[in-house]
């Protein structure tokens, strides 16, 4: 990753935050991007210090808002800048009950997992075409592998971005773009995502069920620097994906509704 570009969105906490480290330790630029700017440059000064021959920018963007990516694309080509991994990372979830949470929030949800996501890929995926290629890592869920009442919104926008990945991985080796495209499906991880009051009901997780984002980012990196369609982030997760191509659609709603709904606060 020497002398590449690596544009993450979401990289002010959780996975994406991880990600810039391990991703400034193999040398690589960094483009950080969230909402947080004070924060960003925080942490691009650590990184930066760390690792003196890394530059780190920062662009504070709102990825729920109306053309975000586009405003986005257009700062990193306005700088310059040649993105070579891009790592589609910001994510929001809304945990309750569907017709009782704030539809603006859903709104912003699907603007942030699905929109912003996809035009982003459309956008940096051509970019790259043009050039010698380059990576793209989508984070998707476990959840976007099963129907999940109480959660249904956010399971429905990561079933798009695995499907979306997945296809696209395919094209994109059809046409010989040289690009990659990679689904990263995390289960149950230590961030604030778990325990975030603006999102919703907590669903209480046992911590054995919890994986640190920093085993995520590795798992999804290395596996996108390797150009493989998917990757489902340990031994338990991968069980559960099995478990679903076993069971129909509406007796796995069943059983995470019931689990939901029992296990949220
Ligand atoms: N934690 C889990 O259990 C879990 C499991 C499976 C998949 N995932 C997925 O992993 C990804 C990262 O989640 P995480 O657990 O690391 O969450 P997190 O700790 O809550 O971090 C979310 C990141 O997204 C950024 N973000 C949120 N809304 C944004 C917006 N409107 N515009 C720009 N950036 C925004 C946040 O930064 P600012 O607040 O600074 O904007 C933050 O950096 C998400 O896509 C999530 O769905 C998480």
């Amino acid at each position: 990753m020497q002398n590449k570009t690596s544009l993450v969105t979401g990289a002010s906490d959780g996975i994406g935050l991880e990600c810039c480290k391990i991703l400034a330790a193999k040398g690589s630029n960094l483009i950080l991007v969230s909402r947080r700017q004070t924060l960003l440059d925080e942490i691009a000064a650590t990184l930066k210090t760390q690792y003196p021959e890394i530059n780190c920018t920062v662009i504070a963007a709102d990825l729920a808002a109306p053309k975000a990516a586009q405003i986005l694309f257009q700062q990193v080509q306005e700088q310059g800048l040649e993105v070579d991994f891009l790592i589609n990372n910001a994510g929001l979830l809304q945990n309750g009950f569907f017709t009782q949470l704030d539809l603006a929030a859903q709104e912003s949800m699907i603007n942030v997992n699905v929109l912003a996501l996809t035009s982003l890929t459309h956008l940096f995926a051509n970019h790259m075409a043009s050039r010698t290629g380059g990576h793209i890592l989508n984070v998707a869920s476990l959840a976007a592998w099963t129907p999940i009442p109480n959660q249904n919104v956010y399971a429905a926008t990561k079933a798009y971005v695995l499907s979306f990945t997945q296809a696209l991985h395919d094209e994109l080796n059809a046409s010989k773009s040289g690009v990659t495209v990679t689904a990263l499906c995390p289960g149950y991880t230590a961030t604030k995502m778990m325990d975030n009051p603006d999102q919703g009901g907590k669903l209480l997780v046992p911590a054995a069920m919890l994986q640190s984002p920093r085993e995520v980012a590795e798992q999804g990196i290395e596996a996108c620097l390797a150009g493989r369609p998917t990757i489902v982030t340990g031994l338990a997760n991968r069980l559960t994906v099995a478990l679903t191509r076993l069971l129909s659609r509406m007796t796995l709603a069943k059983i995470a509704g019931r689990y939901y709904r029992s296990n949220m606060q």
